[in-house]
């Protein structure tokens, strides 16, 4: 079998109708996220990705997993490159395969690019992350972070404190129904 990502400039690509349909299943149809909420302003300019699947015996590609990325401007923080990451996704019966680590590894590819783009040394990766999600983005070397001003200690990551279980329940916080917590990764360029 093979994965192909894509990336999809805009949703006015014919690609992100994919992209689309696969939010669609997962978060307004599996986790109950208003439809008018999931669709939203930032698809206009975010850079979405599309990861597809093809099986041993050839045939057409299935498009599987999804996931946009946008820049991400914090007023105190001017002169860091920050994206966020979100809306990631994959369809149910292909998870637990590898397919959301190859999300998260296409993140760090294009937080390399955006960055050498820009002349700077690295990029920082920031998410709201559903809590019951966080062990699958530390998995990928993302750390709970308190807020953005905290980003700096990311980049040596053996800095950062991590949150104990009280401060944890502490910050995190309802979007669409749905309890989460701040999470990135410094990516250097
Ligand atoms: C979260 C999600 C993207 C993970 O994708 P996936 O393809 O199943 O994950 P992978 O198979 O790439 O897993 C990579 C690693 O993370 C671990 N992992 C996956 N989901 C996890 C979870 N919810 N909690 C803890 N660890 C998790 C895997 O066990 C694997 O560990 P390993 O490398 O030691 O074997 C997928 O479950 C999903 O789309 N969920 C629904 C949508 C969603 O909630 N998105 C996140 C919004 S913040």
């Amino acid at each position: 079998m093979s994965y192909s990502c894509i990336e999809v400039e805009c949703n006015k690509h014919p690609l992100f109708e994919h992209c689309k349909r696969i939010r669609l299943e997962v978060f307004v149809g599996e986790q109950g996220v208003d439809a008018d909420a999931e669709l939203d302003d930032i698809d206009d300019y975010a850079q979405h990705f599309l990861i597809t699947w093809r099986g041993d015996e050839g045939g057409k590609a299935v498009p599987v997993a999804t996931m946009r990325i946008f820049h991400y401007e914090v007023p105190e923080q001017p002169e860091k490159l920050i994206l966020k990451v979100g809306r990631i996704a994959v369809s149910q019966s292909f998870r637990a395969q590898g397919i959301g680590r190859r999300l998260m590894d296409a993140a760090e590819q294009y937080a390399k690019s955006q960055g050498r783009k820009d002349k700077k040394s690295g990029a920082f990766l920031f998410m709201h992350s559903q809590s019951d999600k966080q062990g699958f983005y530390k998995k990928c070397g993302y750390c709970v972070v308190r807020s953005a001003a905290q980003l700096d200690g990311l980049i040596d990551a053996r800095t950062l404190r991590e949150p104990d279980e009280a401060e944890l329940k502490s910050l995190e916080f309802l979007e669409d129904g749905i309890l989460h917590v701040k999470m990135a990764k410094f990516v250097p360029c």
